[in-house]
């Protein structure tokens, strides 16, 4: 780990390596199984090393919070509470969502080279983090895959039209495997900007882009306060803006029904606030192996239709048109290259999450040393 003399000490730049064996090392001493600390350490460090830094080593502190208060449960395994051929159901039970959507995906994976497709209704995972993981997972395996998911019981984002807070940053995700290339992975929260991004700002005393926010009375701001000041209840916007934020409003609300109701789980509604540390996700899952269609041209199909799309004419200052996944692709290699930035605030907060969850100082040190 070394300063970044260039941001002013302002972040520490952590070797991908490095930081893996510190997040394992985090989650052994709070207790995990060994393969847990690894899965876990395996998603939080491929978030951070992908750019999702919202999703990535930053979330430990809020872990080891709700693992405290007993609402994340460590060593659980995903639970198949019903099996009927190509659907599956999955009981979460709170457990660490890297480890619960981990074996999900499997069980999914598994029965979808079977039968062609699976849809895995996934409910009460802790937070399962960045859902392009489990696309990737799936496309590894050849599969293309779909996710919807909510956040449940933790509205932040007004409908379209509507003032008040409904739903949460309820991610869609979709992707393609590509033989010998990365595959494409379409992967967002349905809010017009990801809720850790706002209070990024909210930190750092800076506005947020205009149309991603209201306040409590329904009004256009740029304040980040209306999120997270105490005692206001302003709200997230759904994607889309003033012309199409119907449409982001309406693929949230059915991340919310897929997920939260056909999995078995639960919706966001006054009844089923989380107010703890904890956050709930249920998925619902569709995986489909493509050998199974009758597309004996899907890849020169899809590779042509790439090549056509990425030479159009661009807009001045736009050196490439990216697909969904090319964007994770370039941090990915930089970031393997350079290693990993993490703001100085977040590192603090890590390490003494580090200590809350049982390393001595000696054992951080060691970390720290690298
Ligand atoms: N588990 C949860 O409860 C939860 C909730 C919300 C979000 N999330 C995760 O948060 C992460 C961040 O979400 P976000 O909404 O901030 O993502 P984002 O706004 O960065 O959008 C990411 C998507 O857009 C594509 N993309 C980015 N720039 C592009 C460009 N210039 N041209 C073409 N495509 C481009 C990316 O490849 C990716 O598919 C996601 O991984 C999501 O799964 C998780």
């Amino acid at each position: 780990m070394s300063k970044d003399d260039a941001s002013s000490y302002s972040e520490v730049i952590v070797g991908v390596d490095a930081l893996h064996a510190l997040v394992v090392s985090i989650w052994q001493a709070a207790g995990s199984a060994p393969r847990e600390a690894t899965l876990v350490a395996d998603h939080l460090v491929e978030a951070s090393r992908s750019g999702h830094d919202s999703h990535g080593v930053g979330m430990i502190p809020r872990y080891i919070r709700a693992c405290r208060e007993g609402e994340l449960k460590l060593n659980a395994h995903a639970q198949l509470v019903r099996d009927a051929g190509a659907v599956l159901t999955v009981e979460g039970g709170r457990g660490f969502g890297q480890v619960i959507a981990f074996e999900a995906m499997q069980h999914g994976i598994e029965r979808a080279k079977q039968l062609g497709i699976c849809a895995v209704g996934l409910r009460n995972a802790h937070h399962i983090g960045r859902i392009g993981h489990w696309a990737e997972q799936c496309a590894r395996a050849g599969l293309v895959s779909f996710h919807f998911v909510n956040v449940a019981g933790d509205p932040l984002v007004a409908p379209f039209g509507g003032i008040d807070r409904r739903f949460g940053t309820n991610p869609f995700c979709a992707a393609f495997p590509r033989e010998g290339r990365a595959p494409l992975v379409l992967d967002f929260a349905t809010s017009a900007v990801a809720a850790g991004k706002v209070r990024v700002a909210f930190n750092k005393g800076i506005e947020t882009p205009a149309g991603a926010l209201i306040d409590v009375d329904g009004r256009p701001t740029r304040d980040p306060g209306a999120l997270f000041s105490e005692g206001q209840h302003g709200a997230l916007l759904a994607f889309g803006g003033a012309v199409a934020g119907h449409k982001g409003s309406g693929l949230a609300a059915m991340c919310e029904i897929f997920a939260g109701a056909l999995s078995g789980g639960f919706t966001s509604r006054t009844e089923t606030i989380v107010t703890s540390n904890a956050i709930v996700n249920c998925m619902l899952s569709v995986i489909i192996d493509p050998a199974a269609f009758d597309a004996p041209n899907k890849d020169k199909e899809a590779d042509a239709f790439v090549d056509w799309l990425k030479a159009t004419r661009r807009v001045e200052g736009v050196d490439e048109v990216l697909l969904p996944g090319e964007r994770e692709e370039a941090i990915r290699r930089e970031r393997t290259a350079k290693g990993i930035p993490v703001d100085l605030t977040s590192w603090t907060q890590i390490i003494d999450a580090a200590r809350a969850a049982g390393m001595t100082d000696a054992a951080i040190a060691k970390f720290e040393a690298r």
